[in-house]
Protein backbone atom coordinates (compact mmCIF):
# COMPACT_ATOMS: atom_id res chain seq x y z
CA UNK A 1 0.00 0.00 0.00
CA UNK A 2 1.42 3.26 -0.91
CA UNK A 3 0.06 6.76 0.21
CA UNK A 4 1.07 10.35 -1.04
CA UNK A 5 2.96 12.00 2.04
CA UNK A 6 1.22 14.80 1.10
CA UNK A 7 -2.07 13.63 0.01
CA UNK A 8 -4.16 15.42 3.07
CA UNK A 9 -7.90 15.03 2.09
CA UNK A 10 -6.92 11.44 1.91
CA UNK A 11 -5.61 11.72 5.68
CA UNK A 12 -8.40 13.61 7.06
CA UNK A 13 -10.72 10.94 5.80
CA UNK A 14 -9.22 8.53 8.53
CA UNK A 15 -9.84 10.44 11.14
CA UNK A 16 -14.02 11.39 11.20
CA UNK A 17 -14.06 8.53 13.89
CA UNK A 18 -15.33 10.51 16.89
CA UNK A 19 -13.17 10.97 19.64
CA UNK A 20 -13.79 13.77 20.97
CA UNK A 21 -16.11 12.37 24.32
CA UNK A 22 -13.48 12.54 26.35
CA UNK A 23 -13.29 12.96 29.75
CA UNK A 24 -10.80 15.69 30.50
CA UNK A 25 -9.08 16.25 33.86
CA UNK A 26 -7.91 19.22 34.25
CA UNK A 27 -5.66 18.97 37.22
CA UNK A 28 -3.13 21.70 36.36
CA UNK A 29 -5.06 24.36 35.57
CA UNK A 30 -4.11 23.74 31.83
CA UNK A 31 -7.55 24.75 29.49
CA UNK A 32 -8.42 24.51 25.84
CA UNK A 33 -9.54 28.37 25.84
CA UNK A 34 -6.35 30.20 27.69
CA UNK A 35 -5.54 31.75 24.71
CA UNK A 36 -9.06 32.56 23.09
CA UNK A 37 -8.92 36.61 23.83
CA UNK A 38 -4.77 37.07 23.45
CA UNK A 39 -4.10 35.17 20.51
CA UNK A 40 -7.24 34.38 18.75
CA UNK A 41 -5.36 32.32 15.63
CA UNK A 42 -3.22 30.11 17.60
CA UNK A 43 -4.41 27.17 16.53
CA UNK A 44 -4.77 28.39 12.52
CA UNK A 45 -0.85 29.60 12.77
CA UNK A 46 0.36 26.66 14.55
CA UNK A 47 -1.82 23.97 11.97
CA UNK A 48 -0.58 25.88 8.96
CA UNK A 49 2.93 25.80 9.71
CA UNK A 50 3.10 22.19 10.88
CA UNK A 51 1.31 21.12 7.18
CA UNK A 52 4.04 23.43 5.87
CA UNK A 53 6.80 21.41 7.71
CA UNK A 54 5.23 18.23 6.97
CA UNK A 55 4.34 18.51 3.66
CA UNK A 56 8.00 19.12 2.79
CA UNK A 57 9.09 16.39 4.68
CA UNK A 58 6.37 13.85 6.06
CA UNK A 59 8.59 12.56 9.09
CA UNK A 60 8.19 15.81 10.76
CA UNK A 61 5.21 14.72 12.52
CA UNK A 62 7.26 12.02 13.72
CA UNK A 63 9.81 14.26 15.42
CA UNK A 64 7.59 17.09 16.62
CA UNK A 65 5.56 14.50 18.32
CA UNK A 66 8.79 13.50 19.82
CA UNK A 67 9.42 16.73 20.97
CA UNK A 68 6.65 17.21 22.94
CA UNK A 69 7.27 13.74 24.92
CA UNK A 70 11.41 14.62 25.42
CA UNK A 71 9.75 17.80 26.97
CA UNK A 72 7.31 16.43 29.34
CA UNK A 73 9.25 13.84 30.83
CA UNK A 74 11.88 16.40 31.75
CA UNK A 75 11.29 18.63 34.51
CA UNK A 76 7.84 18.73 32.87
CA UNK A 77 6.52 20.07 29.68
CA UNK A 78 8.00 23.74 29.95
CA UNK A 79 10.05 23.52 26.72
CA UNK A 80 13.28 22.71 28.57
CA UNK A 81 14.49 20.97 25.83
CA UNK A 82 14.51 24.25 23.56
CA UNK A 83 17.10 25.96 25.78
CA UNK A 84 20.51 25.84 23.71
CA UNK A 85 23.81 26.25 24.92
CA UNK A 86 26.09 24.50 27.82
CA UNK A 87 24.32 21.93 29.69
CA UNK A 88 21.31 21.77 27.02
CA UNK A 89 19.20 18.85 27.44
CA UNK A 90 19.69 18.40 23.39
CA UNK A 91 23.07 17.36 24.43
CA UNK A 92 21.75 14.71 26.14
CA UNK A 93 22.24 10.83 25.57
CA UNK A 94 18.93 10.41 23.80
CA UNK A 95 18.61 13.43 22.32
CA UNK A 96 21.87 14.26 20.74
CA UNK A 97 22.19 13.36 16.76
CA UNK A 98 18.56 12.26 17.70
CA UNK A 99 15.88 15.01 18.18
CA UNK A 100 15.03 17.29 15.76
CA UNK A 101 12.59 19.46 14.30
CA UNK A 102 14.16 22.60 16.28
CA UNK A 103 14.16 24.66 13.10
CA UNK A 104 10.17 23.90 12.64
CA UNK A 105 9.58 25.03 16.26
CA UNK A 106 11.51 28.35 15.49
CA UNK A 107 9.39 28.57 12.50
CA UNK A 108 6.27 28.09 14.33
CA UNK A 109 7.39 30.67 17.36
CA UNK A 110 7.83 33.67 14.89
CA UNK A 111 5.09 33.44 13.33
CA UNK A 112 2.80 33.23 16.57
CA UNK A 113 5.27 36.39 17.76
CA UNK A 114 4.37 38.68 14.55
CA UNK A 115 0.60 37.66 15.19
CA UNK A 116 0.49 37.76 18.85
CA UNK A 117 3.80 38.94 20.68
CA UNK A 118 5.04 37.71 23.75
CA UNK A 119 1.80 35.50 24.87
CA UNK A 120 1.99 32.01 23.95
CA UNK A 121 4.85 29.58 25.34
CA UNK A 122 6.81 27.31 23.79
CA UNK A 123 5.69 24.65 25.94
CA UNK A 124 2.31 25.24 24.26
CA UNK A 125 3.74 25.50 21.02
CA UNK A 126 5.23 21.87 21.02
CA UNK A 127 1.89 20.46 22.94
CA UNK A 128 -0.23 22.05 19.94
CA UNK A 129 2.47 20.87 17.13
CA UNK A 130 2.56 17.37 18.52
CA UNK A 131 -1.31 17.39 18.63
CA UNK A 132 -1.34 18.81 14.41
CA UNK A 133 1.76 16.07 13.73
CA UNK A 134 -1.03 13.41 14.74
CA UNK A 135 -3.61 14.31 13.40
CA UNK A 136 -2.07 15.38 10.02
CA UNK A 137 -0.97 11.93 10.29
CA UNK A 138 -4.44 10.75 10.04
CA UNK A 139 -3.99 10.03 13.79
CA UNK A 140 -6.86 10.97 16.44
CA UNK A 141 -7.84 14.33 17.25
CA UNK A 142 -7.88 15.76 20.90
CA UNK A 143 -8.30 18.78 22.43
CA UNK A 144 -5.43 19.91 23.72
CA UNK A 145 -5.04 21.92 27.41
CA UNK A 146 -2.70 25.27 27.15
CA UNK A 147 -1.63 27.70 29.78
CA UNK A 148 1.78 26.08 30.18
CA UNK A 149 4.53 28.83 31.10
CA UNK A 150 8.67 28.41 29.79
CA UNK A 151 11.03 26.98 32.04
CA UNK A 152 14.34 28.43 32.73
CA UNK A 153 16.60 25.94 33.18
CA UNK A 154 17.33 23.01 31.11
CA UNK A 155 18.20 19.70 32.90
CA UNK A 156 20.85 17.68 31.02
CA UNK A 157 21.18 14.87 33.90
CA UNK A 158 17.20 14.97 34.24
CA UNK A 159 17.20 14.14 30.51
CA UNK A 160 19.53 11.40 30.99
CA UNK A 161 17.88 10.19 33.41
CA UNK A 162 14.56 10.62 32.74
CA UNK A 163 13.87 9.14 29.36
CA UNK A 164 13.91 5.53 28.84
CA UNK A 165 16.25 3.44 26.60
CA UNK A 166 15.74 1.34 23.43
CA UNK A 167 17.03 -1.32 25.06
CA UNK A 168 15.93 -0.70 28.48
CA UNK A 169 13.91 -3.54 30.64
CA UNK A 170 10.20 -3.01 30.52
CA UNK A 171 10.18 -3.13 34.26
CA UNK A 172 12.89 0.11 34.61
CA UNK A 173 10.32 1.50 31.49
CA UNK A 174 7.18 1.62 33.42
CA UNK A 175 9.35 3.02 36.76
CA UNK A 176 10.50 5.88 34.46
CA UNK A 177 6.67 6.46 33.38
CA UNK A 178 5.50 6.14 36.97
CA UNK A 179 7.81 8.95 37.84
CA UNK A 180 6.12 11.43 35.60
CA UNK A 181 2.46 10.02 36.81
CA UNK A 182 2.20 7.48 33.80
CA UNK A 183 0.69 3.50 34.08
CA UNK A 184 0.77 0.93 31.99
CA UNK A 185 -1.67 1.64 30.25
CA UNK A 186 -0.06 5.05 29.08
CA UNK A 187 3.40 3.33 28.23
CA UNK A 188 1.28 0.79 25.52
CA UNK A 189 -0.73 3.60 23.61
CA UNK A 190 2.25 6.11 23.86
CA UNK A 191 4.55 3.59 22.53
CA UNK A 192 2.10 3.49 19.57
CA UNK A 193 3.69 6.45 18.50
CA UNK A 194 6.18 4.79 17.03
CA UNK A 195 3.42 3.55 13.86
CA UNK A 196 5.08 6.86 12.70
CA UNK A 197 9.01 7.99 12.29
CA UNK A 198 12.26 5.81 11.84
CA UNK A 199 15.09 5.09 14.49
CA UNK A 200 18.82 4.72 13.49
CA UNK A 201 20.64 1.43 13.26
CA UNK A 202 22.58 2.37 16.13
CA UNK A 203 19.77 2.65 18.33
CA UNK A 204 18.78 -1.61 17.40
CA UNK A 205 21.93 -2.84 15.92
CA UNK A 206 22.90 -4.98 18.86
CA UNK A 207 19.67 -6.89 18.39
CA UNK A 208 20.89 -7.86 15.06
CA UNK A 209 24.14 -9.76 15.98
CA UNK A 210 25.13 -9.76 20.00
CA UNK A 211 22.11 -9.21 21.73
CA UNK A 212 22.70 -8.88 25.30
CA UNK A 213 26.20 -10.08 24.77
CA UNK A 214 24.85 -13.21 24.08
CA UNK A 215 26.69 -13.26 20.86
CA UNK A 216 23.47 -14.29 18.51
CA UNK A 217 20.65 -11.79 17.12
CA UNK A 218 16.92 -11.24 19.53
CA UNK A 219 15.23 -14.37 19.03
CA UNK A 220 12.28 -12.25 19.14
CA UNK A 221 13.21 -10.26 16.15
CA UNK A 222 11.01 -11.80 13.01
CA UNK A 223 13.77 -13.59 10.48
CA UNK A 224 12.99 -12.08 7.29
CA UNK A 225 12.41 -8.58 8.80
CA UNK A 226 16.30 -9.25 10.49
CA UNK A 227 17.94 -10.24 7.54
CA UNK A 228 16.69 -6.91 5.72
CA UNK A 229 17.82 -5.44 8.79
CA UNK A 230 21.34 -6.91 8.76
CA UNK A 231 21.94 -5.24 5.27
CA UNK A 232 20.68 -2.72 6.08
CA UNK A 233 22.79 -2.10 9.24
CA UNK A 234 25.87 -4.26 8.72
CA UNK A 235 28.26 -3.91 12.18
CA UNK A 236 30.98 -1.82 9.53
CA UNK A 237 28.17 1.10 8.61
CA UNK A 238 27.68 4.15 9.91
CA UNK A 239 25.07 4.08 12.95
CA UNK A 240 23.07 6.54 11.25
CA UNK A 241 21.13 5.18 8.91
CA UNK A 242 17.79 5.15 9.94
CA UNK A 243 14.91 1.93 9.35
CA UNK A 244 11.15 2.94 9.69
CA UNK A 245 9.76 1.61 12.74
CA UNK A 246 6.57 0.73 10.72
CA UNK A 247 7.77 -0.85 7.85
CA UNK A 248 4.34 -1.08 6.03
CA UNK A 249 3.13 2.58 6.53
CA UNK A 250 5.97 4.46 7.78
CA UNK A 251 4.25 7.98 7.56
CA UNK A 252 0.43 7.16 8.37
CA UNK A 253 -0.61 7.24 12.42
CA UNK A 254 -2.60 3.42 12.34
CA UNK A 255 -2.56 1.17 15.04
CA UNK A 256 0.11 -1.25 12.44
CA UNK A 257 2.63 -0.86 15.11
CA UNK A 258 0.84 -3.59 17.46
CA UNK A 259 0.06 -5.90 14.22
CA UNK A 260 4.42 -5.29 13.85
CA UNK A 261 4.69 -6.37 17.82
CA UNK A 262 2.61 -9.54 17.35
CA UNK A 263 4.61 -10.47 14.30
CA UNK A 264 7.83 -10.14 15.82
CA UNK A 265 8.58 -7.27 14.01
CA UNK A 266 9.40 -4.56 16.67
CA UNK A 267 12.02 -2.36 15.81
CA UNK A 268 13.50 -1.24 18.94
CA UNK A 269 13.65 -3.70 21.69
CA UNK A 270 11.05 -1.77 23.98
CA UNK A 271 9.22 -1.99 21.38
CA UNK A 272 8.88 -5.67 21.00
CA UNK A 273 9.67 -6.39 24.83
CA UNK A 274 5.98 -4.92 25.47
CA UNK A 275 4.99 -7.78 23.48
CA UNK A 276 7.55 -10.50 23.97
CA UNK A 277 9.13 -10.21 27.28
CA UNK A 278 8.32 -12.34 30.38
CA UNK A 279 7.36 -8.83 32.13
CA UNK A 280 4.92 -8.50 29.59
CA UNK A 281 2.49 -11.00 30.76
CA UNK A 282 2.95 -9.98 34.35
CA UNK A 283 3.03 -6.40 33.65
CA UNK A 284 -0.20 -6.54 30.93
CA UNK A 285 1.32 -4.68 28.51
CA UNK A 286 1.06 -7.91 26.04
CA UNK A 287 -2.73 -7.72 26.43
CA UNK A 288 -3.08 -3.84 25.79
CA UNK A 289 -0.88 -4.46 22.55
CA UNK A 290 -3.07 -7.47 21.63
CA UNK A 291 -6.38 -5.09 22.82
CA UNK A 292 -5.25 -2.31 20.58
CA UNK A 293 -4.22 -4.80 17.55
CA UNK A 294 -7.71 -5.52 17.38
CA UNK A 295 -9.69 -2.37 18.33
CA UNK A 296 -7.97 0.85 16.55
CA UNK A 297 -10.75 3.04 18.01
CA UNK A 298 -9.62 2.16 21.70
CA UNK A 299 -5.84 2.41 20.72
CA UNK A 300 -6.79 6.23 19.27
CA UNK A 301 -8.89 7.29 22.10
CA UNK A 302 -6.44 5.97 24.47
CA UNK A 303 -3.30 7.35 23.08
CA UNK A 304 -5.45 11.11 23.00
CA UNK A 305 -6.05 10.45 26.64
CA UNK A 306 -2.48 9.59 27.76
CA UNK A 307 -1.19 12.70 25.34
CA UNK A 308 -3.34 14.52 27.59
CA UNK A 309 -2.16 13.13 30.53
CA UNK A 310 1.64 13.43 28.94
CA UNK A 311 1.12 17.02 28.48
CA UNK A 312 -0.35 17.46 31.85
CA UNK A 313 3.18 16.40 33.69
CA UNK A 314 4.10 18.92 35.79
CA UNK A 315 3.47 22.36 33.89
CA UNK A 316 4.44 25.76 35.05
CA UNK A 317 1.46 27.93 35.36
CA UNK A 318 0.33 31.31 36.89
CA UNK A 319 3.39 33.70 37.21
CA UNK A 320 6.11 30.67 37.69
CA UNK A 321 8.39 30.53 34.30
CA UNK A 322 7.99 33.14 31.80
CA UNK A 323 6.83 33.58 28.14
CA UNK A 324 10.09 33.17 25.94
CA UNK A 325 10.82 35.50 23.00
CA UNK A 326 12.86 32.81 21.59
CA UNK A 327 12.58 29.41 21.95
CA UNK A 328 15.94 28.54 22.49
CA UNK A 329 16.77 31.24 25.22
CA UNK A 330 15.71 32.02 28.17
CA UNK A 331 14.63 36.19 28.36
CA UNK A 332 17.02 39.15 29.08
C1 LIG B 1 8.57 3.77 25.82
C2 LIG B 1 9.79 4.23 25.78
C3 LIG B 1 10.39 4.81 24.53
C4 LIG B 1 11.64 4.54 24.07
C5 LIG B 1 12.67 3.63 24.70
C6 LIG B 1 11.79 5.29 22.84
C7 LIG B 1 12.94 5.29 22.08
C8 LIG B 1 13.05 5.85 20.83
C9 LIG B 1 14.21 5.74 20.00
C10 LIG B 1 15.50 5.02 20.36
C11 LIG B 1 13.94 6.39 18.85
C12 LIG B 1 14.87 6.55 17.65
C13 LIG B 1 15.84 7.68 17.94
C14 LIG B 1 16.96 7.76 16.95
O1 LIG B 1 17.05 6.97 16.03
O2 LIG B 1 17.79 8.64 17.11
C15 LIG B 1 12.61 6.92 18.96
C16 LIG B 1 11.97 7.63 17.98
C17 LIG B 1 10.69 8.13 18.11
N1 LIG B 1 9.94 8.14 19.26
FE1 LIG B 1 10.26 7.04 20.89
N2 LIG B 1 10.66 5.98 22.58
C18 LIG B 1 9.77 5.73 23.59
C19 LIG B 1 8.53 6.30 23.74
C20 LIG B 1 8.00 7.25 22.89
C21 LIG B 1 6.83 8.04 23.18
C22 LIG B 1 6.06 8.02 24.49
C23 LIG B 1 6.63 8.85 22.09
C24 LIG B 1 5.57 9.89 21.85
C25 LIG B 1 4.39 9.90 22.42
C26 LIG B 1 7.65 8.52 21.12
C27 LIG B 1 7.75 9.05 19.87
C28 LIG B 1 8.76 8.77 18.98
C29 LIG B 1 8.73 9.15 17.59
C30 LIG B 1 7.56 9.79 16.88
C31 LIG B 1 9.95 8.76 17.03
C32 LIG B 1 10.44 8.98 15.60
C33 LIG B 1 11.08 10.34 15.51
C34 LIG B 1 11.60 10.73 14.13
O3 LIG B 1 11.44 9.99 13.17
O4 LIG B 1 12.21 11.81 14.07
N3 LIG B 1 8.48 7.58 21.66
N4 LIG B 1 12.10 6.58 20.18
C1 LIG C 1 16.63 17.43 36.90
O1 LIG C 1 15.94 16.24 36.66
C2 LIG C 1 16.04 15.30 37.71
C3 LIG C 1 15.44 13.97 37.25
O2 LIG C 1 14.32 14.14 36.46
C4 LIG C 1 15.38 15.87 38.96
O3 LIG C 1 15.46 14.96 40.02
C5 LIG C 1 16.07 17.17 39.31
O4 LIG C 1 15.39 17.80 40.40
C6 LIG C 1 16.11 18.14 38.14
N1 LIG C 1 16.97 19.29 38.44
C7 LIG C 1 16.60 20.56 38.25
C8 LIG C 1 17.63 21.59 38.55
O5 LIG C 1 15.52 20.89 37.81
C1 LIG D 1 29.00 -9.76 22.23
O1 LIG D 1 28.96 -8.79 23.26
C2 LIG D 1 29.65 -9.20 24.42
C3 LIG D 1 29.36 -8.20 25.53
O2 LIG D 1 29.34 -6.89 25.04
C4 LIG D 1 31.12 -9.33 24.08
O3 LIG D 1 31.86 -9.68 25.23
C5 LIG D 1 31.28 -10.39 23.01
O4 LIG D 1 32.64 -10.48 22.60
C6 LIG D 1 30.41 -10.08 21.82
N1 LIG D 1 30.41 -11.22 20.90
C7 LIG D 1 30.58 -11.08 19.59
C8 LIG D 1 30.51 -12.33 18.79
O5 LIG D 1 30.80 -10.00 19.06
Amino acid sequence: MTRSPINFSRRYSLVLIPFFAFCFVAKAQLSTDFYKATCPDLFKIVRREVQNAVKSEMRMAASLLRLHFHDCFVNGCDASLLLDGTGSEKDAGPNLNSARGFEVVDRIKSSVESSCSGVVSCADILAIAARDSVLLSGGSLWKVLLGRRDGLVANQTGANRALPAPFEALDSIISKFAAVGLNVNDVVSLSGAHTIGLARCGTFRDRLFNFSGTGAPDITLEQSMLTDLQHLCPLTADGSITAPFDRKSADLFDNHYFQNLINGKGLISSDQILFSSDAAVTTGTKSLVQSYNSNINRFFADFANSMIKMGNISPLTGSAGEIRKNCRAVNA
